[in-house]
C-alpha cells in the first residue's frame, strides 16, 4: 500500500503517465491513505447532485486532483481521457494556456466586484462580443450564472413583458415531450423528465408539451409541427412562451430534429405571439460546429439562453439574451414598478467574464479554420465505427459533437432491455474508468460529449475503450452483475 503511494506520480510527471490498464487500476484502487480520508469525509459529509447517496457512497470512488488537455488525473496520478467534457462545458481542453493567461491577467486586477449597480470591463465586452454571435434581433444580455439560471428569467422576462403590455393572461409555458432545461422551478415546468422531476409536478405553472418529433425525418417534423399549431391555434391567448433545445435534446439522450422543425416552431411562435426561448445551454459553443445554432439555422428567437461551454469550462457564468424591443418594455420610472427586479449575487463575475472572452476568441478561430469541422467529421466516423453491428446496441445517434448509444441485451431484440437493477450503463461507465476513460451514462444510454478540443486519435481512443468496457461489463466475468460495492466493507478492507 505505502510502495504504491510513494510511486505515485507527482507533480510534473503526472501529465506524462500512460494509460493504466484495468488490472493496474484496481490494484491500485483504495490504496492512498489521503485517499482513505477523502473517502471518509465523503461518506460523512457530502450529498451529490442526481445521486442516490447510498448506492453512489458503494461505487468505487473517484477523486480527480489536476486536469490538463482532454485528460483529468485522479489523486493517484491516474489519467482518464474526459469524454464528458466536464459535463458539457469544456470547449479547449483542460488547463488551457490562452485561458489561463486571460484568467490571471484578471485575477491580478479583480476577482470579484459586483455587477449589481456597477460594472466592470469584461461584462461590457462579453455582451458585446455575445450580441456580436447572436442573431441581429438580439440586442441585449442579462448575465447570471448557471444553465436553468438563464431559462428561468428568460420565462420570467416574458412573463413580465406580457403584464406589462396588457396581456397578463399569457401565462402557459410550452415545452417539447422530454425536454429537459434544468432543476428550478421554471425550468421543471418547461421540461418533460418525467419521474425525474414528478414529485414537484403540483407546484408548476400551467404548462402543456408538444410531442417532440422522435427523429429529423419529414414525417416526424409535419406531425410535431401540426400538434403544435393545433394547440396555439385554441390556446395561443394565454400561452407566453416556448422552451426548446434547437437541433437536439441533449439530456433527454440525443434526440436530433430537423432544422425545418426549429424554423417551422419559430414561424407558428410568431403568428400566434408567442415568445420562442431557445435554450442553446447545450448546442452553443461548438458542440454544433457553430457558436450557436440558430444562427447558422437563420432563426431568430425572443431569448436565447447561454450557459455550459459559455465559460470554456473554467467557471460559471451564463447569459439571457433578448431583443431591444422587449427590453424596451421594462424602461420607466423606477416608481413605475417595470424594472425586471432579478439578479444573482455573482452575475458577470469578472474572471468568468474575462475567460469566456478569451475562449469565445480561440472559438471562432477553431470555427473558421476548418478545423472544428474536421473534428466533427473524425468524431462520427469512429464513433459510427465503434457501433455498426454491434450486438449491444439498439440504437445509435450522432450528430455535432454530440452522440449516443441505447444498450441492450441483444441488438436483435431491441425493445427487450437491461432490469434496471443491473444499471447496465452505470456498470458499463465504471469499466470504462478502469481503462482510463471518463463517460456518464443517462440509464443505459451511453453519451458521448468530447471537447471540440478532441483531437481523431483521441476519438479513436474513446471509441476502443469503450468498446472493451461493454465488453467487460455486458459480457465479461462480471456478468451477471454484481451487487453494489459495500462501502462499509471497502474501509474494514483496507484498514
Ligand atoms: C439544455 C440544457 N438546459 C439547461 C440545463 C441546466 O443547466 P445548469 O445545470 O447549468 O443549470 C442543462 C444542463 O444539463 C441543459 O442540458
Amino acid at each position: 500500500m505505502a510502495k504504491h503511494a510513494r510511486n505515485s506520480p507527482k507533480g510534473r510527471d503526472v501529465f506524462k503517465t500512460p494509460d493504466h490498464s484495468a488490472s493496474e487500476h484496481d490494484a491500485m484502487a483504495f490504496r492512498s491513505p489521503s485517499e482513505k480520508n477523502l473517502r471518509q469525509l465523503e461518506a460523512a459529509h457530502t450529498w451529490h447532485p442526481f445521486a442516490q447517496m447510498r448506492e453512489f457512497l458503494s461505487y468505487p470512488p473517484l477523486f480527480i486532483e489536476r486536469a490538463k488537455g482532454l485528460h483529468v488525473y485522479d489523486t493517484h496520478g491516474r489519467r482518464y481521457l474526459d469524454a464528458n467534457s466536464s459535463l458539457w462545458t469544456n470547449v479547449h481542453g483542460h488547463n488551457d494556456n490562452a485561458l489561463n493567461a486571460a484568467l490571471i491577467r484578471q485575477l491580478k486586477k479583480a476577482a470579484h466586484t459586483t455587477w449589481l449597480g456597477l460594472s466592470h470591463p469584461p461584462a461590457s465586452e462579453l455582451a458585446a462580443a455575445l450580441i456580436k454571435e447572436a442573431p441581429k434581433k438580439l440586442a441585449r444580455v442579462f448575465f447570471s450564472d448557471n444553465g436553468a439560471g438563464a431559462i428561468e428569467i428568460a420565462i420570467k422576462q416574458s412573463w413580465q413583458y406580457w403584464m406589462q403590455t396588457g396581456f397578463s393572461q399569457k401565462q402557459e409555458i410550452i415545452g417539447l415531450t422530454h425536454g429537459y432545461h434544468g432543476d428550478t422551478l421554471l425550468c421543471m415546468a418547461a421540461g418533460d423528465s418525467g419521474d425525474f422531476h414528478g414529485k414537484f409536478k403540483k407546484f408548476f405553472p400551467p404548462a402543456w408539451h408538444c410531442p417532440r418529433p422522435e427523429n429529423a425525418s419529414a414525417a416526424q417534423t409535419r406531425k410535431s409541427l401540426g400538434a403544435l399549431e393545433r394547440h396555439l391555434k385554441a390556446h395561443a391567448k394565454k400561452t407566453a412562451c416556448l422552451v426548446m433545445e434547437p437541433l437536439l435534446q441533449g439530456s433527454a439522450g440525443m434526440y436530433f430534429h430537423s432544422p425545418a422543425f426549429v424554423r417551422g416552431v419559430a414561424r407558428l411562435c410568431r403568428q400566434y405571439r408567442v415568445h420562442l426561448i431557445l435554450d442553446e445551454v447545450f448546442t452553443a459553443f461548438g458542440r454544433m460546429g457553430q457558436v450557436c445554432v440558430c444562427k447558422q439555422l437563420g432563426v431568430t428567437p425572443d431569448f436565447l439562453c447561454l450557459a455550459k461551454g459559455l465559460g470554456g469550462g473554467y467557471l460559471p457564468i451564463a447569459a439571457t439574451l433578448t431583443s431591444e424591443d422587449i427590453y424596451e418594455a421594462f424602461l420607466g420610472r423606477l416608481e413605475d414598478g417595470n424594472a425586471f427586479i432579478h439578479g444573482h449575487t455573482f452575475t458577470a463575475n469578472p474572471l468568468a467574464c474575462a475567460v469566456a472572452l478569451e475562449s469565445l476568441k480561440k472559438l471562432k478561430k477553431l470555427i473558421a479554420h476548418g478545423t472544428l469541422k474536421a473534428r466533427i467529421k473524425s468524431f462520427h466516423k469512429h464513433f459510427k465505427a465503434a457501433f455498426k453491428n454491434h450486438p449491444h446496441v439498439a440504437a445509435m445517434r450522432y450528430g455535432g459533437l454530440a452522440a449516443a448509444v441505447d444498450l441492450v441485451p441483444d441488438a436483435k431484440r431491441p425493445h427487450k432491455k437491461y432490469p434496471l437493477g443491473a444499471r447496465a450503463g452505470l456498470q458499463v461507465c465504471l469499466e470504462a474508468r478502469k481503462r482510463g476513460l471518463i463517460l456518464r451514462p443517462l440509464g443505459d444510454t451511453l453519451l458521448f460529449v468530447p471537447s471540440p478540443a478532441m483531437k481523431p486519435a483521441q476519438h479513436a481512443q474513446l471509441f476502443k475503450k469503450t468498446l472493451a468496457a461493454i465488453a467487460a461489463a455486458l459480457d465479461g466475468k462480471n456478468k451477471p452483475f454484481p451487487d453494489f460495492y459495500d462501502y462499509a466493507s471497502c474501509f474494514k478492507d483496507h484498514d
